[in-house]
């Protein structure tokens, strides 16, 4: 039984391989597939890493294999990339998936197959709160190569090509490491540089409201999708995961509690249209009911997002 993470030298690829090595998940090989040589961090002899690029069609077709059991597709170019280069965007966020698709389809036609889709997939003018139900509206190249790709798992699945489960992630905060090309960088940005003592820049008004889920829960309900069995998604796939609605002015008061004044005074304020732009088409509430019936989890309060960001980066 083959597991393989696509994007498995990215944050949540990297985050995932170390979470399923210590979980209860059962598997014979764990396979870590990037453009970029993962780095196998779990120190797992069950774990290989694979270099490959797989918007590359021939990749797909040598990667799945009979004894693949689940992929996780987390390969992507993250959204302002992906608005900035039009061709590579679609190469990697759409054309990539169908390869994998095919490929699965093509080798063994039960493979479980989580996708990572994102909120990207709403935009413009949303309902107060947005169902699983609310038509996909995207803003972005992004969004909509996220929204082709989850009717194409749905289609797949339909026919039953591979056991498709679409995932909507909320934005992920607090992200470690340095600012990316998402539009959404700047969320983690303003929590996790001030808490090692640096600047950062908030290009956004302090009364956004953000869709979030903390690492540690978004990479729990990975997992879980990938163990519910099929008739819990029932005939559609995609499930917006939970999350928590909260503006940047909450999240910077929960940084001033848990640090002090002189900590939050290093978020300074420059307003960038171009990513206002993106970021407040997303929605700002999402109803989790069918998430929840399901048995997916949602973070509490956004103070648990610092704690477990310092608890996990910080000692
Ligand atoms: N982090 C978030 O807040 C968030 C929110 C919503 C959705 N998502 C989705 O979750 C997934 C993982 O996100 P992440 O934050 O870990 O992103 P990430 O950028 O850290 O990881 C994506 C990985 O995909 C790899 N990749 C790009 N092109 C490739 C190619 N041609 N072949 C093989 N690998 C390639 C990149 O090298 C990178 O390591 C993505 O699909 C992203 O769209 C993330």
């Amino acid at each position: 039984m083959q597991i393989i993470i696509t994007g498995g030298a990215g944050f949540l690829g990297q985050k995932l391989a170390k979470t399923l090595v210590n979980s209860a998940v059962e598997f014979s090989e764990l396979v870590l597939v990037d453009i970029v040589l993962p780095l196998n961090s779990t120190d797992d002899e069950y774990v290989k890493c694979i270099q490959a690029d797989l918007s590359e069609p021939e990749e797909a077709f040598r990667l799945i294999s009979n004894e693949t059991s689940i992929v996780f597709h987390l390969a992507a170019v993250v959204s302002s990339h992906a608005e900035q280069d039009f061709d590579i965007g679609w190469k990697v966020n759409l054309d990539l998936t169908r390869n994998l698709l095919e490929a699965c389809r093509k080798v063994k036609p039960d493979i479980r197959f989580v996708f990572s889709s994102s909120l990207a997939v709403f935009g413009g003018n949303l309902p107060e709160i947005v169902t699983d139900q609310t038509a996909v509206t995207p803003q972005s190249s992004y969004g909509s190569q996220k929204a082709m790709c989850e009717l194409l798992v749905n289609d797949y699945s339909r026919k039953g090509y591979v056991d498709g489960r679409v995932l909507r992630l909320p934005t992920i905060c607090v992200r470690p490491g340095k600012p990316n090309l998402a539009a959404s960088s700047f969320v983690s940005s303003i929590i996790r540089e001030p808490l090692h003592g640096l600047e950062a820049i908030c290009p956004v008004s302090v009364d956004l409201s953000l869709w979030l889920s903390s690492p540690n829960t978004i990479i729990s309900n990975i997992i879980k999708a990938s163990q519910l069995p099929a008739d819990k998604f029932g005939i559609w796939r995609t499930v917006n995961l939970p999350g928590i609605g909260v503006t940047i002015s909450k999240m910077l008061e929960s940084l001033e509690k848990q640090t002090d004044k002189m900590i939050r005074a290093k978020v300074k304020f420059k307003f960038d249209e171009k990513i206002n732009i993106i970021v407040s088409s997303w929605p700002g509430k999402i109803d989790n009911s069918r998430a929840l019936e399901m048995g997916f989890e949602a973070d509490q309060n956004f103070d648990e997002f610092i704690l477990q960001y310092k608890n996990e980066h910080l000692k």
